[in-house]
């Protein structure tokens, strides 16, 4: 399973990115919203994201219409050759992404929680497919069983003739809460984990690391270094 970093945060992405172990980013409006981001900035924002992380980067359309999805999909990817443009899933994103796929740009298709738009994701054409975790435990439903199932679905079809250049589709487990997330879309065999940069440095910790890591420390100065 690969790990992408869930943020628009550019010191985090900067951080996380030396540690070597993070293959992409996903941004999303609200995460760029909360690092205090300009709309006129947007651009310059994912071109900078796009800089520090050598794999694919999400930006999020935010047309309505799939004309409008289109055109922006079409100006997003633009930006840097690594770019993802993520589109809801909804009628007129399925269309978006279709057209898209067909030129060769890759779409993320976000906002999925079921099997059946998993699998019209794939159909039309996406790359990659977001299925929220977190958003259905929020809601006291089993995001990992849903997010089971749709790893399961997809498994069940070879989609290699319905994407760009033949690629695979790829499950993103989105929405994560916890190292506890991670652990289980790993062995649900999930594609990629998407992750909050608090969440990533959970999943490196362990009190028992902590505790062993100290006890060395305390044992080496007794090494006699006469
Ligand atoms: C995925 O691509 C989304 O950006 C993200 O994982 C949503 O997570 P949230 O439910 O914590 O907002």
């Amino acid at each position: 399973m690969k790990f992408f970093l869930d943020t628009a945060d550019l010191v985090q992405i900067e951080e996380a990115a030396s540690w070597g172990a993070v293959a992409g980013v996903t941004t999303n409006p609200s995460l760029y919203a909360r690092i205090g981001g300009k709309l006129a900035d947007f651009p310059a924002h994912i071109a900078r994201i796009c800089a520090l992380i050598d794999g694919p980067v999400s930006a999020e359309a935010m047309g309505l219409t799939r004309d409008a999805l289109i055109r922006e999909g079409r100006e997003l990817a633009g930006i840097a050759p690594n770019v993802v443009v993520k589109i809801p899933t909804m009628v007129e994103g399925l269309a978006a992404t279709r057209a898209l796929a067909n030129e060769g740009i890759r779409v993320n298709m976000t906002l999925c929680f079921t099997v059946p738009q998993a699998i019209l994701a794939a159909r039309s054409g996406a790359r990659y497919v977001s299925p929220f975790v977190g958003r259905f435990d929020d809601s006291s439903e089993d995001g990992i069983e849903h997010l089971a199932n749709i790893v399961r679905s997809l498994e069940n079809y070879d989609f290699a003739d319905t994407g760009v250049n033949g690629e695979r589709i790829e499950v993103i487990a989105a929405s994560i809460r916890s190292a506890q997330h991670v652990t289980q879309a790993a062995l649900i065999g999930a594609d990629i984990a998407t992750v909050p940069f608090s969440v990533l440095k959970k999943c490196v910790e362990h009190p028992l690391t902590t505790n062993g890591l100290a006890a060395f420390q305390e044992d080496w100065k007794k090494v006699d270094n006469a």
